[in-house]
């Protein structure tokens, strides 16, 4: 198929930069240091980096909190190393993907700034209101942010209350104004013409308040939610910008969309939005109430949640990590006992599935969670949030700390694992911004699975490769099969060709359940050796085997 877009060909790498490699012996991830290793990500076998944000920010959020879309942070360097990255990427034939965090800025923004002048025209790029009647004392309404607590402000100099839905250095714009909208095709323009392959746009589907009535709901789960979730001004801004700017550039637009579901997600593929958008319903497999409160994990529900968004909806953004999930292997594999098998099992389920995968840093060494630290340590402001407000409610530190250990994003965001010198080889500085993970010594770094031909990285590089050659897993459309239920099966077919994934996401042997008249065909990837495929076979413990029918 010649008219394929590149992405669906091309696997995307996601960085976070902040921790990625540092070039300068500052303790922080930096521009440089990617570009250091773009050799070592084109020989991985991705085609797309999507970038977290580098732009100026005071960091509240990392970075989700943007004070100039048009500068580079000095921690990453500058906009010529920028522009350099863009380019030594495009040598390599490797695209650039860029965050677009415009949901809110950050209140450090000019923008914001000149919006606390009421008779300034940025007044109304926020949501500037007086507090609630009699006195104006309370907020504006019952709303509660994403990160727990009020979701609004108060400002003394201004006498009125903004909303964030995220922290309150995060305050939300105003998609009403028709110059805000203005601005953000002004930015996509921008980095468009510096050579920029896509964007990944930050919690896209919430960018429109439909109204500011009061929310139904608990305070635990963002109430108010109704009111800005998916609504039609939401769809209509995406068309614009699509009319406006992306359907006249050779691009890719993801959108990170919170509490979609994909009856109401269909539409953003089907009228052209977007090309692809992360549901949050698999991640949502052991978590309930807002990831505040956890739930067993099973295979059953797992694959039932994959299946139905692989069977409805066209194209899927594929992911089991990124920085603000914990590790997939020690989250939905077995870190323990199974570390090399669970994750290798967990790269074929995700590299098999149809749509574009997405590979977070780290995920392809079998990076994991780091020990459990003292809650107040944490660098995560989402994390740090609740834990002041378990600390109000008088929960011990030692369920605190449970609780922080579970929700806390920094497990994804410790640095990459590069090999067994100071720091992991992240950074020459012993205090990187986050401390490394000490299971680095234990061989959890490239340069160990680098030569291994059985590593964790070994297979990713097979899976990629063979993903890039096969127009089944790009193109093939996806048929479960029903299985037992610690196994995943499933088939991809194109053209009269099929390939199978077989896994078995568990610690213990299963047969493999299935119900079709007879099974056989070429194994051509498999994390064990010697596995052989028939019907009544017994899968090993997290066994996993693609197969050429
Ligand atoms: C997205 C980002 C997350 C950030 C939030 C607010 O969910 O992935 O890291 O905290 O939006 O921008
Ligand atoms: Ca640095």
């Amino acid at each position: 198929m010649s008219d394929q877009p590149l992405w669906h060909k091309e696997a995307v790498y996601q960085i976070y930069p902040r921790s990625f490699c540092d070039s300068n012996g500052d303790g922080i991830g930096d521009i440089p240091g990617i570009i250091s290793k773009l050799d070592y990500l084109k020989s991985l076998g991705v085609g797309i980096i999507w970038l977290s944000p580098i732009y100026a920010s005071p960091l509240d959020d990392l970075g989700y909190d943007i004070s100039d879309y048009y500068k580079i942070h000095p921690d990453y360097g500058t906009m010529d190393d920028f522009d350099n990255l863009v380019k030594e990427a495009d040598k390599r034939g490797l695209k650039i993907v860029m965050d677009l965090v415009v949901n809110h800025t950050s209140d450090e923004h000019q923008w914001f700034q000149e919006s606390m002048k009421k008779d300034s025209p940025y007044h109304d790029y926020y949501y500037w209101r007086e507090g609630k009647k009699p006195n104006g004392k309370q907020p504006p309404n019952n709303w509660t942010s994403m990160f727990t607590g009020s979701a609004w402000q108060y400002v003394p100099s201004v006498g009125e209350w903004y909303l964030h839905l995220y922290s309150k250095k995060q305050p939300d714009l105003n998609y009403h104004n028709p110059k805000v909208i203005e601005e953000v095709e002004k930015i996509l323009n921008f980095y468009f013409d510096k050579g920029v392959y896509g964007f990944r746009c930050d919690v896209i589907n919430q960018i429109y308040k439909e109204s500011l009535e009061d929310g139904k709901g608990h305070s635990f789960s963002a109430r108010g939610i109704e009111h800005y979730l998916m609504k039609e001004g939401n769809h209509q801004i995406l068309r614009k910008l699509y009319e406006d700017v992306f359907s006249k550039r050779d691009c890719v637009v993801i959108g990170e969309t919170y509490a979609v579901d994909f009856k109401n997600g269909y539409r953003f593929l089907a009228d052209h939005e977007m090309d692809m958008f992360f549901q949050f319903e698999l991640m949502g497999v052991d978590q309930s109430k807002g990831r505040v409160f956890s739930r067993k994990f099973k295979t059953k529900n797992f694959k039932r949640i994959a299946y139905e968004w692989q069977k409805n909806i066209p194209w899927n953004a594929n992911y089991l990590e990124n920085h603000d999930q914990t590790r997939s292997i020690s989250r939905f594999g077995d870190e323990k006992r199974f570390w090399k098998q669970s994750g290798k099992a967990l790269a074929l389920f995700n590299l098999t599935l149809r749509g574009t995968p997405f590979i977070y840093e780290g995920e392809e060494i079998g990076m994991l969670n780091k020990p459990m630290g003292e809650p107040e340590n944490s660098r995560d402001v989402c994390a740090l949030y609740i834990n002041s407000i378990a600390k109000k409610m008088l929960l011990p530190r030692f369920w605190r700390k449970r609780l922080i250990n579970r929700v806390d994003r920094d497990h994804a965001r410790t640095p990459m694992q590069w090999d067994k010198t100071t720091s992991a080889g992240f950074s020459s500085t012993t205090s990187a911004w986050i401390p490394v993970n000490p299971n680095y010594l234990e061989g959890i770094t490239v340069e160990d699975e680098n030569n291994d031909p059985d590593s964790i990285l070994s297979f990713y590089r097979k899976l990629l490769s063979i993903r890039r050659q096969s127009i089944i897993l790009q193109e093939g459309d996806f048929e479960p099969l029903s299985s037992a239920d610690d196994v995943i099966a499933f088939r991809r077919n194109y053209e009269g060709g099929s390939m199978m994934t077989l896994i078995n996401l568990s610690g213990k042997e299963h047969k493999l359940g299935m119900k079709c008249g007879k099974l056989s065909g070429k194994v051509i990837l498999s994390n064990y050796p010697g596995s052989h495929v028939f019907l009544e076979m017994t899968l090993r413990p997290y066994e996993a085997i693609l197969l050429q029918l």
